[in-house]
């Protein structure tokens, strides 16, 4: 199968959180199977500038001429590839839109042309497609980024010769990002105002761009199968529950994977110790010391270290940490996390550490080093979030042995078997979960691994669980060819229909 990927982030080129990595561990899943997948991605050469080891990219001296609005955008077309795979990725130059310091935000800003910059990208993913004759038998589009894509698929490309069938698939990796902007950029699409209703891509008077692909997508999928029936109800839908609900038939949710080349404890090559399952004592140890030292926390190998790395945003649970901080001060705990985002929580737990430096160290930055030597180094990982579509860092911590406290909500719920005496009995206990988003149950599920951390034989057996189990892509990637399989089978349908009223 032909298979093109369009997103506005994919690891090794730029990351802002788990689609980048979502974008590029999928292709190179489906390429292992045989399948022929190419990544179309913005190239942001200031991004690009921070990460080391990028492949080369090169000028394929293809430029395009993107209509956006009343304007012709000129574009050209690089290419590279993912590091020690088949997977092409075509890189959008285009400086005026991406040569910026940041992808989306810059000072804790969005960029006020941020539908402009991503309608253009989706225009160009099509033109890209069309001029280097791709012919995809699935465009796989993700997040409101791209949300213009399946309906320029519907509403343009099967206009096309050649792409009359041409079928689309649109996964939602976070609802809370919608992509909605003021009425008058539906001009910047060019298409007809007469999509521009409550049952396309209109919103309370906006044009919104999520909305617009699970409208006009063939097949959506979102990245839990939790989180695919959460997004139907209004708690967790932020308003686009009757969109979902009206296309239920057409959304499943699929787990996202771990690409296991990146994060796997016995080749990370940030670890000043390699380990397995079987040599998970000895390896943390190393790695625990290693980390304390490095934050300047007491090396103590007794006491439990919880870590956290994340976006600092209300979705991570920050508020939760707040208001039972004082109380988890009174234990005998260490503390570390690693994060950006929101400047409340980065002053919270940057005034948590100055206050108890002996306990808590907060890295506000983005590190990768820095990211793999917390999962590695640290006994618990903390992740209790009010929503969490997927979330990869409790299925990194899983691998790494390092036993997850996370809120049943999302691919947490999925991931995530609580250590409740009937778990730990059968075998299935992997870490610890709870309800409510409530400080005081985060704080309960604290003190219940604290106490479990020092049963070593209860520990380890919680922790083998996790390692043990399969978080690769191979089984997701199944269940997305059998998506896009569907997909391709419903253009056909409904060609033929076409073709039998004509
Ligand atoms: P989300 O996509 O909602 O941010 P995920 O758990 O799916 O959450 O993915 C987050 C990804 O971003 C993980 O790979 C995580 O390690 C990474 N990440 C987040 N913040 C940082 C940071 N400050 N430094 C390094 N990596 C980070
Ligand atoms: C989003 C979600 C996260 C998910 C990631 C990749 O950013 O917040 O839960 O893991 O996308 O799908």
């Amino acid at each position: 199968m032909r298979i093109v990927v369009a997103s506005s982030e994919a690891v090794p080129f730029s990351k802002t959180g788990g689609l980048a990595d979502v974008a590029s561990a999928l292709p190179k899943a489906l390429s292992q199977v045989g399948h022929d997948v190419s990544i179309i991605v913005p190239h942001y050469p200031q991004v690009h500038a921070k990460h080391t080891d990028l492949p080369d990219i090169e000028d394929i001296g293809v430029s395009l001429r993107v209509p956006v609005g009343q304007k012709i955008v000129e574009a050209r077309v690089l290419k590279s590839h993912l590091p020690g795979t088949k997977v092409t990725v075509y890189l959008i130059d285009q400086p005026g839109y991406f040569d910026r310091p940041g992808i989306y935000v810059e000072n804790d800003q969005d960029y006020r042309d941020n539908c402009e910059r991503f309608v253009f990208f989706s225009r160009s993913v099509i033109e890209t497609i069309e001029r280097l004759h791709l012919a995809p038998d699935i465009i796989h589009a993700n997040d409101w980024q791209t949300g213009l894509i399946p309906a320029l698929v519907s509403i343009e490309m099967r206009h096309i010769a050649g792409y009359e069938q041409q079928a689309s698939v649109f996964t939602i990796h976070n609802m809370a990002f919608q992509g909605r902007f003021w009425h008058w950029d539906m001009n910047l699409t060019r298409l007809d105002w007469k999509y521009f209703n409550w049952q396309q891509m209109e919103f309370f008077g906006h044009l919104n761009l999520l909305k617009t692909g699970i409208t006009f997508a063939d097949m959506i999928t979102t990245v839990s199968p939790t989180y695919a029936r959460e997004i139907q109800t209004p708690e967790f839908s932020y308003g686009l529950h009757g969109s979902l609900f009206s296309r239920r038939s057409d959304i499943v949710g699929i787990l996202n994977g771990v690409d296991t080349e990146i994060w796997n404890p016995a080749t990370d090559p940030y670890l000043v110790k390699t380990y397995t399952a079987d040599t998970v004592e000895a390896g943390k140890t190393a790695c625990k010391a290693a980390l304390q030292k490095r934050l300047g926390l007491p090396v103590r190998p007794d006491v439990p270290l919880f870590g956290g790395v994340s976006r600092m945003t209300g979705q991570k649970g920050f508020s939760l940490i707040g208001q039972c901080a004082d109380v988890l001060m009174d234990l005998d705990v260490q503390l570390v996390f690693l994060g950006t985002g929101d400047p409340r929580y980065e002053a919270l737990m940057s005034q948590l550490a100055a206050d108890h430096p002996d306990k808590v160290s907060t890295t506000i930055g983005y590190s990768e080093e820095l990211s793999h030597q917390i999962e590695a180094g640290c006994d618990v990982f903390l992740m209790p979030s009010e929503f969490e579509p997927c979330g990869l860092n409790q299925m990194y911590s899983l691998i790494y042995g390092t036993v997850p406290i996370v809120r049943a909500v999302g691919g947490l719920a999925d991931s995530v078997i609580d250590a409740s005496d009937a778990n730990r009995a059968n075998g299935t206990a992997n870490g610890f979960s709870f309800n409510d988003f409530r400080s005081d149950a985060l704080f309960w599920n604290i003190c219940r691994a604290r106490s479990l951390f020092h049963d070593k034989t209860a520990w380890r057996k919680i922790q083998r669980q996790g390692m043990q189990q399969d978080w690769s892509w191979t089984r997701s990637a199944g269940e997305y060819v059998r998506i896009y399989e569907r997909a391709i089978a419903r253009q056909h349908l409904e060609s033929e229909c076409a073709g039998d009223e004509k």
